[in-house]
């Protein structure tokens, strides 16, 4: 290992997985441990807070072990720990807010708090550089916003959901069409074998802001299901899945190059779970031709979903600002991004 070189060791529980990771230099990954709970919460349609906390309680040592192991690499290598520390479910949060705590105290690290969802941008950085000012379109379980980066470690969310995130609806659907837990995979996977017959409601797509909504897409496809269940007729699910994955990228497509005409940004950066969609990619691909000066950066498919690599990245980041939190951390559930743009 260079003597120059930053060693980070990252931390991620915020929801159902178990994560640690050793970054360097914020955009090489050393190890990247993840520990999924899918299995657990599958019979329950959804992530089971108390169940989540337990199994992290029951893994994160191991994690750091084979993170550690992975990247041959020792505690006095470190240069920093990094975790998350909101938002998520609290109980999660705060196995990865206590083994990150106890490690940067023993070891006398300096201990950087990052926001879950700038992990969900950095991870771009595994792909290329971040140039700015960028927009990213943050898509996953639990958020569906766009933020405005003017410069590093800045975040101005213009646009959101009201109601449910893309992900979340994925899962909803998915529950209906008799899917396991999360379903966006299962359902991109079949969207690219039917048509968009069902011509399901594009929300707020018209309107003159950068916000989203999901929630009337989610019950229209519920209620097209269970009435034909009533009269008896039969779906075709694959017709059913294209149609609802075409609605979801619509809406997010239509907001994103909005977005872009109105925020004069060098790079789109496309980060989250949901941001693994293929049928996403492939649109925002498509959608970026017409800006010639505006690069897209997806985040690697491997990073989408919730890993500490992400986190590693954004702890860099904010470590050379100057970023630092003491034995109070705490996490917090409902994390905002802190910073606001001036109008
Ligand atoms: O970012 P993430 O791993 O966890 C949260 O922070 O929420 O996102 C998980 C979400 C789930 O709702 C899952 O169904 C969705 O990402 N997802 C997808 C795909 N892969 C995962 N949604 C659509 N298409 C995919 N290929
Ligand atoms: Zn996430």
């Amino acid at each position: 290992m260079d003597k120059k070189d930053n060693i980070i060791l990252a931390f991620e529980s915020s929801c159902d997985e178990t994560s640690v990771a050793v970054v360097k230099n914020g955009n090489e990954i050393l190890s990247n441990i993840v520990a999924t709970q899918v299995a657990s919460h599958q019979r329950f349609g959804g992530v089971v807070p108390e169940v989540a906390s337990r199994h992290h309680i029951e893994q994160i040592t191991y994690c750091i072990q084979d993170a550690l192991d992975e990247a041959n690499v020792d505690y006095e290598d470190l240069d920093a720990v990094a975790v998350t520390y909101g938002p998520g479910l609290v109980g999660a949060l705060l196995v990865g807010v206590a083994a990150a705590k106890a490690i940067a105290f023993a070891h006398n690290l300096p201990l950087i708090p990052v926001n879950h969802m700038a992990g969900h941008i950095y991870a771009a950085r595994f792909i290329g550089e971040i140039k700015f000012p960028a927009l990213a379109l943050l898509v996953s379980g639990g958020h569906t916003e766009l933020v405005y980066m003017p410069e590093e470690n800045k975040f101005q969310i213009i646009g959101e959901t009201r109601d449910d995130a893309a992900g979340e609806a994925f899962d909803k659907v998915g529950r209906v069409m008799g899917m396991k837990y999360p379903s966006g995979k299962e359902i991109d996977e079949l969207a690219k074998t039917g048509k968009d017959t069902f011509n399901f409601p594009r929300a707020m797509e018209k309107e003159d802001n950068f916000d989203f909504s999901f929630s009337g897409l989610k019950s229209a496809f519920i209620n097209t299901v269970h009435h034909a269940s009533q009269i008896g007729e039969k779906l075709d699910k694959a017709d059913l899945a294209t149609s609802f994955e075409q609605s979801v990228v619509d809406v997010l497509s239509s907001k994103t190059v909005k977005a872009l005409e109105h925020f004069k940004v060098k790079q789109l950066i496309l980060a989250g779970g949901v941001a693994a969609n293929q049928g996403l990619r492939t649109r925002l691909d498509k959608e970026l031709t017409a800006f010639k000066d505006v690069e897209l950066l997806k985040a690697p498919l491997k990073l989408c979903g919730d890993n500490a690599a992400m986190i590693g990245a954004a702890g860099y980041v904010a470590f050379k600002h100057g970023v630092r939190a003491d034995m109070t951390l705490n996490a917090e559930p409902s994390l905002e991004f802190e910073w606001m743009v001036e109008k």
